[in-house]
Protein backbone atom coordinates (compact mmCIF):
# COMPACT_ATOMS: atom_id res chain seq x y z
CA UNK A 1 0.00 0.00 0.00
CA UNK A 2 1.35 3.56 -0.75
CA UNK A 3 1.27 6.94 0.76
CA UNK A 4 -1.29 8.35 -1.47
CA UNK A 5 -4.08 5.31 -0.92
CA UNK A 6 -3.63 6.91 2.95
CA UNK A 7 -4.42 10.10 1.71
CA UNK A 8 -8.41 9.53 1.11
CA UNK A 9 -9.22 6.95 3.40
CA UNK A 10 -12.03 4.78 2.39
CA UNK A 11 -13.63 5.06 5.51
CA UNK A 12 -14.53 7.89 7.41
CA UNK A 13 -15.86 8.05 10.99
CA UNK A 14 -18.37 11.76 11.08
CA UNK A 15 -18.68 12.46 14.99
CA UNK A 16 -22.22 12.33 15.76
CA UNK A 17 -23.28 10.91 12.15
CA UNK A 18 -22.71 8.90 10.01
CA UNK A 19 -19.97 6.54 8.54
CA UNK A 20 -18.91 7.56 5.54
CA UNK A 21 -17.53 4.90 2.40
CA UNK A 22 -15.31 6.17 -0.26
CA UNK A 23 -15.95 3.61 -3.63
CA UNK A 24 -17.41 0.34 -3.58
CA UNK A 25 -19.01 -1.76 -1.22
CA UNK A 26 -21.73 -4.57 0.06
CA UNK A 27 -23.51 -3.09 3.52
CA UNK A 28 -24.98 -5.80 5.55
CA UNK A 29 -28.24 -4.49 6.80
CA UNK A 30 -28.98 -5.17 10.68
CA UNK A 31 -32.13 -8.04 9.05
CA UNK A 32 -28.81 -9.25 6.93
CA UNK A 33 -30.44 -7.82 3.56
CA UNK A 34 -27.69 -6.96 1.46
CA UNK A 35 -26.58 -3.30 -0.59
CA UNK A 36 -24.57 -2.35 -2.59
CA UNK A 37 -23.19 1.47 -2.97
CA UNK A 38 -24.03 3.02 -5.94
CA UNK A 39 -22.90 6.55 -5.10
CA UNK A 40 -18.40 7.31 -5.07
CA UNK A 41 -19.23 8.14 -1.52
CA UNK A 42 -22.12 6.50 0.95
CA UNK A 43 -23.22 7.52 4.00
CA UNK A 44 -24.16 4.70 6.55
CA UNK A 45 -26.32 5.35 9.36
CA UNK A 46 -24.32 4.91 12.69
CA UNK A 47 -27.63 6.72 14.89
CA UNK A 48 -30.28 3.52 13.64
CA UNK A 49 -32.78 6.48 13.57
CA UNK A 50 -32.71 6.75 9.26
CA UNK A 51 -35.85 5.79 7.93
CA UNK A 52 -33.78 4.75 4.30
CA UNK A 53 -31.60 1.86 6.19
CA UNK A 54 -29.00 1.31 6.11
CA UNK A 55 -28.13 4.89 4.60
CA UNK A 56 -27.90 7.99 6.36
CA UNK A 57 -31.21 10.26 5.51
CA UNK A 58 -30.02 12.82 7.91
CA UNK A 59 -31.93 12.49 10.81
CA UNK A 60 -29.31 12.26 13.24
CA UNK A 61 -28.54 15.56 12.69
CA UNK A 62 -31.82 16.58 14.72
CA UNK A 63 -30.96 14.06 17.38
CA UNK A 64 -30.41 15.14 20.91
CA UNK A 65 -26.92 15.26 21.53
CA UNK A 66 -26.97 11.98 23.94
CA UNK A 67 -29.06 10.04 20.74
CA UNK A 68 -26.07 11.11 18.74
CA UNK A 69 -23.88 7.80 17.58
S1 LIG B 1 -26.37 8.68 11.08
FE1 LIG B 1 -27.51 9.96 9.80
S2 LIG B 1 -29.54 9.28 10.05
FE2 LIG B 1 -28.39 7.95 11.29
Amino acid sequence: MTAERFDHPDVVICPGGPLLLRGEHLVADADGRMHRTTRPVSAVCRCGKSADQPWCDGTHKVLPDKQKP
